[in-house]
């Protein structure tokens, strides 16, 4: 194929990563606006390099015209999670979208490979709109753990370095490292729900602080700013003393006495 038409054959798949990245972005940062633990940890895509698909095009023996259709990975995104039982959920948000559509499922998890890759994979279609009218494409979206990762990014570069070709003593430590991986999953499930109380928690100090700085500061612009340095004074030693329970009525005192200025001012305007 000749250059440009590489470039055109990769640019909507270049297009599908970017727009899917923000996406799930967007859905870990909903997540944490609204005070909810969100099951994406981080996401990360990439376009399969022409190279990889010469690779496999030649191993799997497919031809040019199939390219599309058979190459399911030329868009990847990886969604990486904190804990195992997350995995289902990002499945499950993934299936409810209305921008994608599952076509298959491979469960790495339930089905380890041999060479002890664990992992969720779906492959879905998406659609971007480019210059000449929609197109539907393929993207494989793969769903795993952060200890899952290390693990598979570990093993990849060795199966770079020994060109596909671990030796027996190597594969058996990475077959061990695997186990070890899985029981370290399980160790962290056990401790999932303090853990995400946890994150709920600093979550909710964050969005308290933020709106309770913007709260000081709409009171310094509109009242006396004595009294509003006072106010400053008190959040600071509030803050200091991480409860979040005297934050939180500490946020609804100033949401009450913003309102009380808000009113007051639209009351001098008129
Ligand atoms: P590929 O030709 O590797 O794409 O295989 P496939 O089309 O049969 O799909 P499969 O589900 O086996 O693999 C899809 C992708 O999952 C791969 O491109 C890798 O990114 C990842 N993967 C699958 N198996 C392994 C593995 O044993 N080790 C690592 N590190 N990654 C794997
Ligand atoms: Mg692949």
């Amino acid at each position: 194929m000749e250059i440009q038409l590489w470039k055109e054959l990769l640019h909507p798949y270049e297009q599908a990563v970017s727009e899917l990245l923000t996406k799930f972005q967007n859905l870990k940062e909903e997540h944490k606006k609204r005070n909810l633990y969100s099951p994406i940890e981080s996401v990360s895509g990439r376009t399969k390099t022409v190279a990889s698909i010469l690779e496999k095009m030649q191993k799997k023996n497919i031809p040019f015209e199939h390219l599309e259709a058979e190459v399911e990975d030329i868009a990847g995104v990886r969604i990486i999670c904190q804990f195992q039982e997350d995995i289902e959920k990002v499945s499950q948000l993934i299936s409810q979208r209305t921008d994608m559509e599952v076509r298959s499922r491979k469960d790495y998890l339930a089905n380890q490979k041999k060479s002890g890759y664990r992992s969720l994979h779906l492959i879905v279609w998406y659609t971007v709109e480019t210059i000449s009218g929609p197109k539907k494409l393929q993207v494989e979206i793969q769903i795993r753990t952060m200890a899952m990762n290390f693990w598979a990014t570990t093993e990849h570069s060795l199966q770079y370095k020994y060109k596909g070709d671990i030796p027996e003593h190597v594969r058996e430590k990475l077959s061990r490292a695997s186990d070890a991986i899985e029981i370290l999953d399980e160790e962290m499930s056990q401790v999932r729900s303090e853990i995400m109380d946890a994150q709920i928690d600093s979550q909710i100090e964050t969005n308290l602080v933020k709106d309770i700085l913007r709260n000081i500061e709409n009171l310094y612009r509109m009242d006396n700013r004595r009294e509003v340095i006072k106010i400053q004074d008190e959040f600071y030693r509030i803050f200091s003393s991480h409860n979040l329970e005297e934050l939180r009525r500490f946020h609804k005192q100033l949401d009450i006495m913003a309102e009380g200025s808000r009113a007051q001012s639209v009351d001098i305007s008129v």
